[in-house]
């Protein structure tokens, strides 16, 4: 007997019974969690931070004690704040009982220094990468990069965000008192089992996808609630999901200014009612309050040209509802902010003329069974059913060797019927065109990871200077993490 004709036959509808805790905490509103600061101590190497990856457990739903990972805490990790031209050194400790590395997602660094699946940090040792930060300001992240393990890592918490900041960002007007007006919202799906632990791959189908859930966290607060004290608003949007993309909106309509993407700030502000990130993809925005109305950020469904098609979009559309991912209460008086700045910076397009080569590569998978991620063909030094030019990602294989001080245009197409993010490691690229049309406005900017919808062929253009190491090398990748884990990968060397 089904629990429902039990309680028929006791005459009782099912909404008279006591509504269970996790039911009554998910119409409660949390305050939104900001990762606390990480503070640096001064070392002959420079600035020297510590982190350390641990197990946790993290009450996400009231009630309910969830396994997790975390660094320096429970769940997700401390802001790592950096400034151009510093000296920096990161010790990263592993107190886990299995392996893991740490990588800087959009971070210009030695490819010794940039923690991919080679960087291995075996239990109980420190792993600890330094480097100078030569980049523009912006917002970057870490995360784990474990071969075959990034998509199960990352989804327990094993990431955390950065700021890097410049004198050009000293300068520009914009809200930047941290947790005040400067906000991070670290944007993830996440599935709950009914014991509160995290559901992860458990059908073929959450690895042909990628692996999505049905609640939103945000900095890993479940429903959470943000009271703005200032008129603008400057959040720091991360996709930190494994597989969904978010196309974030405001639940009434209203327009926010696009300031900076992946490689930091964009040349204008550029206008905008929605923005979709891509698992990977970050996007500065500031919005104004004024108003003093209460609203939601919220995400759509997935629309053109990145939806599924075929068979995909049918299955992804139940994956690809639109969802609300924090409430915002602006308090009753509002701090006047200053006006927002229009110019931003000036970015230097690289030429294609310059470009010594094109390298050409296309992203396919296999369809049908033998899915199921993981298990029984880890051995060896990659493999799966993701594919980038027919080869699935081997530890063994150098697949591209690209020269010093050289411009190359990377030319991705997408064989398959659902979008994939692009990813590659050492430098942030420009753009050139997506199936032959300039970029719009908000694509523009410096990029580390751009959507390539199905059927699309997107052309980026990219500078590899500075580092040189025959031994070592860089990844690229989609960043659909299930993707990544099951051989949509490859790596090169800038030599
Ligand atoms: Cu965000 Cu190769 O990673
Ligand atoms: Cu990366
Ligand atoms: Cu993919």
């Amino acid at each position: 007997m089904s629990r429902r004709t039990f309680l028929k036959g006791l005459g009782l509808a099912p909404s008279t019974l006591l509504i269970p805790r996790w039911v009554m905490a998910a119409q409660a509103k949390n305050p939104l969690q900001i990762p606390p600061r990480l503070d640096d101590i001064a070392s002959e190497k420079g600035k020297s931070y510590s982190l350390r990856a641990q197990a946790g457990t993290r009450e996400f739903i009231a009630g309910l004690r969830t396994p997790t990972l975390g660094i320096n805490q429970d769940y997700l990790g401390p802001t790592v704040f950096l400034r151009r031209g510093e000296d920096v050194e990161l010790n990263v400790s592993n107190t886990l009982k299995e392996q893991t590395t740490l990588h800087w997602h959009g971070l210009h660094v030695p490819a010794k220094a940039d923690g991919g699946p080679a960087q291995i940090i075996e239990p109980g040792t420190t792993w600890s990468p330094n480097f100078t930060v030569n980049q523009n300001a912006g917002t970057f992240w870490y995360h784990s990069h474990l071969l075959h393990k990034t998509g199960e890592q990352v989804y327990r918490g094993l990431a955390g965000l950065i700021i890097l900041e410049d004198e050009k960002s000293d300068m520009l007007d914009l809200p930047k008192n941290y947790g005040v007006d400067d906000i991070p919202l670290i944007v993830q799906d996440k599935r709950f089992n009914s014991d509160g632990s995290l559901a992860y791959i458990g059908s073929p189908r959450d690895v042909m996808m990628g692996f999505f859930g049905d609640k939103t966290l945000v900095n890993g607060t479940l429903d959470p609630v943000f009271r703005p004290t200032t008129q603008r608003v400057r959040f720091r949007l991360l996709n930190a999901a494994n597989a969904r993309s978010f196309t974030f909106a405001f639940d009434d309509q209203r327009e926010f200014q696009l300031v900076a993407t992946d490689g930091g700030f964009i040349e204008k502000t550029v206008s905008c009612s929605s923005l979709v990130l891509g698992p990977s993809e970050r996007a500065e925005i500031v919005v104004d309050f004024n108003d003093a109305s209460p609203c939601k950020l919220i995400s759509l469904p997935l629309g053109s040209p990145f939806a599924a098609r075929g068979m995909m979009g049918r299955m992804q559309a139940g994956n690809n509802a639109r969802s609300e991912l924090l409430t915002i209460e602006p308090a009753a008086k509002l701090e006047q902010s200053p006006a927002l700045p229009t110019e931003l910076t000036t970015l230097s397009p690289l030429n294609p003329r310059d470009a010594a080569t094109t390298r050409k590569l296309t992203l396919s998978m296999a369809m049908g069974m033998g899915m199921m991620g993981g298990r029984g063909r880890r051995g060896g030094g990659g493999g799966g059913n993701f594919f980038i030019n027919g080869q699935a990602m081997d530890m063994s294989v150098i697949n591209y060797r690209v020269k010093k001080d050289t411009t190359e245009i990377w030319e991705i197409t997408n064989d398959t019927m659902m979008m994939h993010p692009f990813h590659i490691h050492h430098s942030q690229f420009q753009i050139l065109d997506r199936d032959g049309l300039a970029p719009e406005a908000h694509e523009r900017g410096l990029k580390d990871t751009v959507k390539v919808g199905p059927g699309e062929t997107v052309r980026f253009i990219m500078r590899f200077e500075n580092y040189a190491d025959p031994n070592t090398s860089y990844m690229y990748h989609c960043h659909i993490l299930e993707h990544e884990d099951n051989g949509m990968m490859g790596q090169f060397t800038v030599e």
